[in-house]
């Protein structure tokens, strides 16, 4: 077990960045700690490595962000809430710079000074600007240890902050007037930004800005068997970093697969206002894991109606109706579903 509740990817995986080091026999970039292919490796698996798969999807939108890494562009991941963004995210930092933390969580109070740098008052007004009274910001460490900086939900922060970005990623520099300097990025510099397209637009980046990334969208997990292998796989690597031994009803997760593949895909009018992402699926599935743990009972479907009031209605009073819905028309005559739908029967449907 941890002493923390949730390590950073490069304290997590340290034992396979290790293996993957030591066997990496091609060419870095400049200021990466790994080669292009082991940093895929690290991500999509490798089995003679014994390194298991952590993003499931298209291998070749990881190679392709990991090829925009290397050039001169930042890279923009885009994509709907919970489809793994914010882990690709990590995970390249984590392999590609042996650090994941250089990170800004953009929101609508993000301010200049987040971005580039700000001051110790104290020492500022004591001895006037120095480079001791400097705070630097995650980009401006970032740029002087040549690793990347990662920005998340970008389209969050005003655009007249955004744009701070748009001379330091031509330019590769920084400047701070107030000392008549300027400090340069070191090679493996980079930036990765991640942005919901729920949220609010990309449209809200400047076109100028949007030059200076290159955009990879990532999916929504269509392929129900790979979701079921995905919410398996970390849910129990959940449990097991809680010391927990406990086997998955496998039945209950396809269940709750197939739940989430009929929300998304054939409601048309009825689809649901809740995010039905993998990350929730995993939520719904160590949640009853937890319950049934702690409580000592079987996982069962009673459970699992619960988690996902929980974890999907949140304030959405109008998608109780459509499950209601989705219970009386498709739920109802399945075989093998009849405990779902008893349960879901009593708080749905009252
Ligand atoms: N394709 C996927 N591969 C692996 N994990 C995924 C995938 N899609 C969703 N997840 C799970 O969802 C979680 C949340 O994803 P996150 O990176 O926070 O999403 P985002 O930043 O896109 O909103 C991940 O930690 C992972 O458990
Ligand atoms: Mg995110």
């Amino acid at each position: 077990m941890t002493a923390v509740i949730r390590a950073h990817a490069e304290q997590r995986y340290q034992d396979q960045l290790h293996r993957l080091k030591a066997a990496d026999t091609a060419l870095a970039p400049p200021g990466w700690a790994l080669s292009p292919g082991a940093v895929r490796r690290f991500i999509c698996g490798d089995t003679a490595l014994d390194i298991p798969r952590k993003y499931y999807g298209e291998d070749a939108l990881v190679e392709r962000a990991i090829v925009s890494l290397m050039g001169n562009n930042g890279l923009m991941l885009v994509g709907e809430p919970g489809t793994a963004k914010s882990m690709l995210s990590e995970l390249l930092s984590a392999a590609i710079s042996g650090n994941s933390q250089y990170l800004i969580q953009g929101t609508a109070g993000t301010t200049e000074e987040q971005l580039k740098y700000s001051w110790n008052f104290a020492l500022l007004l004591s001895g006037g600007p120095s480079l001791e009274a400097l705070l630097k910001s995650p980009i401006y460490q970032a740029m002087e240890q040549g690793k990347l900086a990662r920005i998340e939900e970008i389209t969050r922060c005003p655009q007249e902050i955004q744009d701070v970005l748009i001379s330091l990623m031509s330019e590769k520099s920084l400047s701070i007037p107030e000392l008549g300097i300027a400090i340069q990025a070191k090679p493996g510099f980079n930036l990765i930004a991640t942005a919901n397209l729920l949220d609010r637009g990309v449209n809200d980046m400047s076109s100028a800005l949007k030059r200076r990334f290159n955009f990879e969208t990532v999916p929504v997990l269509k392929d129900p068997a790979l979701e079921r292998q995905l919410i398996l796989s970390q849910v129990s690597q959940r449990l097991a970093d809680e010391g927990q031994d406990l086997k998955l009803d496998e039945a209950l997760v396809d269940l709750l697969v197939q739940v989430f593949h009929d929300l998304r895909n054939n409601m048309g009018s009825q689809a649901m206002e809740a995010t039905l992402s993998t990350a929730e699926a995993v939520n719904i599935v160590h949640g009853c894991a937890l319950h049934s743990l702690y409580w000592q009972q079987p996982m069962h479907a009673a459970q699992l109606v619960q988690q996902m009031h929980g974890t999907l209605i949140k304030d959405k009073a109008d998608d109780v109706k459509k499950l209601a819905h989705y219970l009386d028309a498709v739920a109802r005559d399945r075989p093998g579903w009849q405990d779902f739908f008893l349960a879901g029967k009593a708080l749905w449907m009252r």
